[in-house]
C-alpha cells in the first residue's frame, strides 16, 4: 500500500485539523484552528495529513483520515504550557545546543485505524525532522491512552519519564522520546507519496 500524505501550510492545516477532529469522539476538548495557529505561528512545525478513499465511494475521492502535528520546543520557552513541558523534560532530555521536536497532537479516524496511516505520517515527519536538523523527538501521553502507548512502542519510542497520579494511575503521565540518528530512515517501512497544500 502506498500512503497518500498532504503537507499543509499553517492556516489551511489548522482548519483541516479542526474539521477532522469532529470525527474523534474520545476527546472531550478538541483543538480549534485558532489554538493551533496560536501555538505554531512563531515556531518551526509540520502539519501532515494522510488521505484515503471512503469505502463506499465509487469516485475514489480522497478524504483526510489521519493527522499529525510536530513542532520545535526550545530551552528558553516562555509560553507557560511549553515552559512547564521543557522544565519537566529537562534532565531526561538535553536541550542545550540540540534541536528538540515535540510530537504535539495526532490521531486516526476510527474506521481507518490499524492500517499504517499513523506509521506513515510518523516516518514522513522523521524524514522532515532529520532534514531540519532535529536530534530527538519527544511525546507526552497518559497511561490510559492504551492505543497510543502501544503504537508509540511499535514506533520505537522509549519511556524517559513517568509522573504518577496517586489518585488514579490511569491518569499518570508518561513521557517518551526517540533519537533521530541519520540512519533512522533506512529502517522506515511505509511507501509514501507527499503533496504540498498551500
Ligand atoms: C493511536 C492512533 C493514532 C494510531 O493510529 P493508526 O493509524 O491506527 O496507527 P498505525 O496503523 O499506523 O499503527 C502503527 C503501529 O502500531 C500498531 N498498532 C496500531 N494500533 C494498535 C493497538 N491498538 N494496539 C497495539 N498495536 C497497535 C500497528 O500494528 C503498527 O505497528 P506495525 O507498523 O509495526 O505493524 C489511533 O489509534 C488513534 O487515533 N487513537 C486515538 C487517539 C489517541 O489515543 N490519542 C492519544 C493522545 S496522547
Amino acid at each position: 500500500m502506498e500512503y497518500q500524505i498532504k503537507q499543509y501550510a499553517l492556516e489551511p492545516g489548522a482548519l483541516e485539523i479542526q474539521y477532522i477532529e469532529e470525527y474523534f469522539g474520545e476527546f472531550p476538548r478538541r483543538k480549534t484552528a485558532a489554538e493551533i495557529i496560536e501555538r505554531l505561528h512563531d515556531r518551526e512545525s509540520l502539519i501532515l495529513m494522510a488521505e484515503a478513499p471512503l469505502p463506499d465511494d465509487p469516485s475514489g475521492a480522497l478524504v483526510p483520515v489521519s493527522y499529525k502535528v510536530v513542532h520545535e520546543i526550545r530551552h528558553d520557552e516562555s509560553v507557560p504550557k511549553l515552559r512547564d513541558l521543557v522544565d519537566r523534560l529537562t534532565g531526561p532530555v538535553t536541550f542545550d545546543g540540540r534541536r528538540i521536536l515535540y510530537s504535539w497532537i495526532g490521531a486516526t479516524r476510527r474506521d481507518w485505524r490499524g492500517q499504517g496511516h499513523f506509521r506513515a505520517l510518523t516516518e514522513e515527519s522523521e524524514v522532515w525532522a532529520l532534514a531540519a536538523g532535529f536530534e530527538e523527538v519527544v511525546v507526552k501521553t497518559k497511561n490510559r491512552y492504551y492505543d497510543m502507548r502501544a503504537v508509540l512502542a511499535q514506533l520505537h519510542f522509549n519511556v524517559i519519564k513517568h509522573e504518577p497520579n496517586v489518585a488514579d494511575s490511569a491518569e499518570s503521565k508518561v513521557y517518551l522520546s526517540k533519537l533521530l540518528p541519520a540512519e533512522l530512515t533506512r529502517r522506515h517501512r511505509s511507501v509514501r507519496t507527499v503533496v504540498y497544500s498551500e
